[in-house]
């Protein structure tokens, strides 16, 4: 199976991301109810991971916290666009979050990028990356009318590929520690 740990979005913050869309050539835009944060990507493992993972990402302690959008972005360059964001503030917490996450899914024998962990939500991927059409996206308003959000946990997802795209489905999610609880 296909997996990945991610943090879900409130279903109005979803909505309002998907808000942000402008009309590109051949953009596919991640369908609203599957926006997400990566924290990790597994790939495909076999089923007997999901029952690794669970205590380990049980143990993970970190406090919830609040995260702020800022602005947005593509990879691998903004001469060849292949894939559009809206940046996360790159907070502490969030790092701190997404290394535990990691090195849990290491103890299970999955391996992990070494690349640092660059917080961002994925809304498009383009398969012609044409700077010009992407501009559009990536020169709106650098401050989108979007409050933070409160994470509050994170969750393992198993990725479904079909003919229509994948079909994201939770597996389970981890709760973050309340506020303030932990020292
Ligand atoms: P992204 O948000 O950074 O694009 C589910 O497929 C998620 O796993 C995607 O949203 C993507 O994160 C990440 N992902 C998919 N394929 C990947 C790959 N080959 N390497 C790393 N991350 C991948």
């Amino acid at each position: 199976m296909r997996l990945f740990i991610a943090i879900d979005l409130p279903e109005d913050l979803k909505q309002a991301l998907g808000r942000l869309r402008v009309d590109i050539h051949g953009a596919h835009w991640v369908p609203v109810e599957q926006i997400h944060l990566t924290l990790a990507f597994l790939g495909e493992v076999e089923e007997s991971v999901v029952e690794c993972l669970a205590e380990p990402l049980m143990r993970i302690q970190v406090a919830g916290f609040k995260l702020n959008f800022s602005g947005f972005g593509c990879f691998p360059s903004r001469h060849r666009p292949r894939v559009l964001w809206i940046g996360v503030e790159p907070r502490a917490c969030l790092h701190d979050l997404a290394a535990k996450v990691r090195e849990a899914v290491l103890a299970c024998g999955i391996p992990q990028e070494d690349r640092p962990f660059s917080p961002h939500i994925t809304l498009a991927r383009l398969k012609f990356p044409d700077n010009r059409e992407s501009d559009a996206f990536l020169n709106q308003p650098q401050t989108p009318n979007l409050g933070p959000f409160v994470v509050k946990e994170f969750t393992l997802f198993q990725s479904r590929l079909m003919p229509q795209g994948a079909v994201h489905l939770p597996v389970k999610s981890f709760p973050l520690a309340p506020a303030g609880v932990l020292a």
